[in-house]
């Protein structure tokens, strides 16, 4: 989605923006750019369809550039075409303004603002936003201007706004769209989020939800919605530049996957106390946890995928009801939301605007609500009731693996926990889980790293076709559905995941002789009633790629498969989140080998902050 950066200060405030727009690519973007105070002290903007690299180059071209103050911004498109003159920042020569987020109701203010003269030049919801600011602020006074302003506007936004007559300043405000001001020696700076202000500090402050702020490079002065001063907590960000860089790596996704096993072990072993889970120091009671009746997980893409493997292991092994959602259905079907209800959701960016949605429901329903979140200070962080972090650090790459796999590790963790206290785990086992998951997980994770090239090759077959099925039972069902989200995302090549016991039940129709079958299979004890589920495609003529864990009854799934990639040493209880590696792996080669753009495929966005 749309990213935001802003620079005041003593650098070239061009190149800070330059630089922090090229840290927000990961979020996806069809246009870009940049506003700024020229020598003189005129208010100039230069914008560019398409990749960064455009605006770059038509900065070059420009005069007067020098500037120690300005705002940029990467555009996604949501109202109006990718275009020069609909990319941000929007405005006139005394305001311009960047803008994350959707204004609901720009029509309305603009066939007000036009009545007033105003005339528009772009397709965008944002210009009415800034020429509604404009209107406001004509009598000097930017504070109340900017207030009485957002009170008109319905929707989500974060502004940066530059006026024309005070240079060196910057203006932001928020509404349900995050926006933070990074904190610097004699600088200072606003952003979307904490990767564009990793070069110059990690100190920053998260706005909150109808605050406006006035930055200097020497002052930051936050104002509530009633216009009185309020105080933001400074916070630091756990992750410093290097870890949001490629690091050798030749794609971030690639980078991602081999964080993995560290991302597991940081992520796990604060959870562990004398070798059993332990999250009552995170604000979990015990009693609570007693008390609860079911468990709802509630989350969006992958991240729903991590929740389903969550609701398994709840019920499998705590003896707990529990089930996910897909956090955008779950808010607008009136959800019977009960009080004994622990609602947990799961987010990598914590900014997932359906996600934030649900949980707000949840909580105005009186439910517990549990963040499983991987930014810290996000949305979803602030305003669950409790919050477990995962620490997978930054996640660049559009499509989510190491948030994947630390979301499902920590869940399983949590549902032994959970287990434990309503004794339908004795410590045996819970210790047992805990060596899995701490040791065998990362050792196993590993090894599938070590054997690419082996997954490589199997991405070469695949790569060919445009159709293609992922099957398994129980959680390797849930598997196949994330190992299905990833290929899609990345190599635009079309698959069907299925639970495989359904397969017979209309869509074996689509199996032809070719058609590339991954059957994952880490479980021995439903492994007979896989293997008939691979006869049944094998006999369609399919191309049977076997991804399974353990040693039983793995001979035949090796005669049965073109290629087989088997994990014999890999305990079951995390089978499936290491075969997750796998799947990632696999996309990751398939997308190479058919050209895409691996981590920034195409119209997605990192960050879903629009519904
Ligand atoms: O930041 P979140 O975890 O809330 O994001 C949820 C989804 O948008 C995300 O997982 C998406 O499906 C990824 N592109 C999948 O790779």
């Amino acid at each position: 989605m749309c990213g935001i950066i802003g620079y005041t200060g003593p650098k070239k405030a061009d190149t800070v923006i330059l630089g922090g727009l090229h840290a927000l690519e990961y979020r996806g973007y069809d246009s870009a750019g940049i506003a700024f105070f020229e020598k003189g002290g005129a208010l100039r903007s230069v914008k560019s369809a398409g990749k960064i690299a455009c605006l770059e180059n038509k900065l070059a071209s420009e005069e007067n550039v020098n500037t120690r103050c300005g705002i940029g911004h990467t555009r996604w498109a949501t109202h109006g075409a990718p275009t020069d003159v609909n990319s941000h920042p929007h405005g006139n020569e005394r305001l311009m303004l960047v803008h994350n987020g959707i204004i609901e109701n720009s029509r309305e203010l603009k066939l007000e603002l036009e009545k007033q003269g105003y005339v528009f030049k772009s397709d965008t919801d944002t210009e009415a936003a800034a020429l509604l600011i404009d209107a406001c602020t004509r009598d000097g006074d930017r504070l109340a201007g900017i207030l009485k302003a957002i009170k008109k506007i319905r929707g989500s936004y974060a502004f940066g706004i530059l006026f024309a007559d005070t240079p060196g300043e910057i203006w932001a405000a928020r509404q349900d769209s995050p926006l933070i001001v990074g904190l610097g020696e004699n600088e200072n700076l606003i952003a979307s989020d904490v990767t564009a202000i990793l070069a110059y500090t990690r100190r920053y402050l998260a706005l909150e939800n109808g605050d406006v702020a006035k930055i200097t490079r020497d002052t930051v002065t936050v104002y509530g919605a009633d216009g009185a001063e309020v105080k933001r907590e400074p916070q630091t960000a756990l992750w410093d530049l290097a870890a949001a860089m490629r690091g050798g790596h030749a794609h971030f996704m690639h980078k991602e996957i081999y964080e993995e096993p560290d991302a597991v072990k940081k992520t796990l072993f604060p959870r562990i106390a004398d070798g059993i889970p332990d999250f009552t120091p995170e604000g979990l009671s015990p009693d609570r946890i007693k008390a609860v009746r079911s468990v709802r997980i509630v989350a969006c893409g992958t991240a729903y995928h991590a929740g389903l493997t969550g609701a398994a292991v709840l019920e499998r092994v705590a003896g707990v009801r529990a089930s996910a959602e897909i956090a955008s259905e779950f808010r607008y079907r009136n959800p019977v939301i009960e009080a004994d209800e622990l609602v947990i959701l799961i987010s990598q960016s914590g900014e997932t605007a359906d996600t934030i949605a649900a949980l707000r429901l949840a909580k105005a329903a009186g439910a517990f609500t549990l963040g499983i979140v991987n930014t810290v200070g996000s949305t979803v962080a602030r305003e669950s009731d409790a919050v477990l972090y995962t620490y997978a650090g930054p996640e660049i790459a559009v499509a989510s693996t190491k948030a994947y796999t630390v979301q499902t590790a920590l869940m399983t963790l949590f549902g032994v926990w959970t287990g434990l206290i309503r004794n339908t785990v004795s410590e045996d086992v819970a210790r047992k889980y805990v060596s899995d998951l701490t040791v065998a997980l990362p050792a196993e994770i590993k090894k599938i790293i070590a054997r690419e090239k082996e997954l490589k090759s199997i991405a070469a077959d695949i790569a060919e076709k445009d159709d293609m099925f992922f099957i398994g039972r129980l959680f390797d069902a849930t598997l196949a559905a994330e190992a299905s989200l990833k290929l899609k995302e990345i190599s635009y090549i079309h698959s069907e995941a299925y639970a495989a016991g359904e397969l017979k039940h209309g869509t074996i129709s689509l199996i032809e002789p070719g058609t590339p079958v991954v059957a994952l299979s880490s479980e021995a004890g439903i492994r007979e009633k896989m293997v008939g589920n691979m006869k049944e495609v094998v006999a369609r003529g399919a191309n049977l790629f076997v991804f399974a864990a353990g040693k039983e009854g793995t001979t035949e799934l090796r005669e049965m498969s073109k290629i087989a990639f088997v994990c014999p040493d890999c305990p079951e209880t995390v089978a499936p989140i290491a075969l997750a590696t796998a799947m990632q792996l696999l996309a990751y080669q398939v997308s190479l080998a058919r050209g895409c753009d691996v981590d920034q495929p195409r119209n997605l966005a990192k960050s879903v902050t629009v519904e």
